[in-house]
């Protein structure tokens, strides 16, 4: 595939692990760490592919709905996805930035959170942002608001500019596992011209093989951002 037709940044819906589990007999939060194991993976895998950005929705704020014990477990895999990445990553080369609102989270979790946002905001090889406690239009809503606040015009660009994501570019791709064909509040802004692509894979099966499905498709796609 020609480096143009790679997608420079690629935002993903990790959905299926609790049908994961359910199929094999176990409990939702069994999915939810070996599809926490799966991230690493297609991480290291995108961006040999030659993507710059990667997006992974790990939970949204809206999340907060789940049983406590599913919430409390998810958590505790970000954490540790968190603390792993600080010890094996920091000189990598990759950014990391938890994108959401970090108010809502543990203390513990926002000083390991920063802790590794700071370490790692000079990489400029690629940039992984983790989806936490994130909502499309409470980011858009922030971003207006903190526009007002600074006494900032609101324009499309400006609006760019104070999203998690303005480092990154738009997402020129958007793929979501597990058989559903919608965005559930992911990168609303940002997605305006995204190509989407639907995967009845569930995010604990989406390996390599998977991902170079999507990337095959993202290259046939012709994208026209509104031109004819
Ligand atoms: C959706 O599956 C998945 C989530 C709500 C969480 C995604 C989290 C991970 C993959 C693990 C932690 C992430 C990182 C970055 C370490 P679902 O529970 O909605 O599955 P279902 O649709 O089958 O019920």
């Amino acid at each position: 595939m020609s480096e143009s037709k790679i997608p420079h940044h690629v935002g993903i819906i990790m959905d299926g692990n609790g049908r994961w589990a359910t199929a094999r007999g176990k409990d939702r939060s069994y999915g939810h760490k070996i599809g926490s194991s799966n991230v690493d993976k297609i991480v290291e895998h995108a961006f040999n592919s030659g993507v710059y950005a990667l997006t992974l929705y790990a939970f949204s704020s809206e999340n907060w709905a789940r049983p406590k014990k599913e919430v409390d477990e998810l958590m505790k895999l970000l954490k540790l996805y968190i603390q792993k990445f600080y010890k094996k990553l920091v000189g990598s080369g990759i950014r990391l930035i938890v994108a959401g609102d970090k108010s809502a989270l543990t203390p513990d979790l926002v000083k390991e959170i920063e802790k590794v946002e700071q370490a790692t905001k000079n990489n400029a090889e690629h940039i992984l942002n983790i989806a936490l406690n994130y909502g499309g239009r409470q980011e858009i809503v922030n971003a207006v608001n903190k526009l007002i606040n600074d006494g900032k015009s609101v324009t499309v660009d400006s609006i760019t500019e104070y999203l998690y994501t303005k480092d990154s570019g738009d997402p020129d791709l958007i793929i979501r596992t597990g058989g559903e064909k919608r965005l559930s509040n992911f990168l609303l802004y940002q997605g305006a011209y995204s190509e989407l692509y639907f995967t009845d894979a569930l995010w604990p099966d989406f390996d390599e093989i998977e991902f170079d499905k999507a990337l095959e498709e993202f290259s046939k796609r012709k994208r026209r951002f509104g031109k004819i």
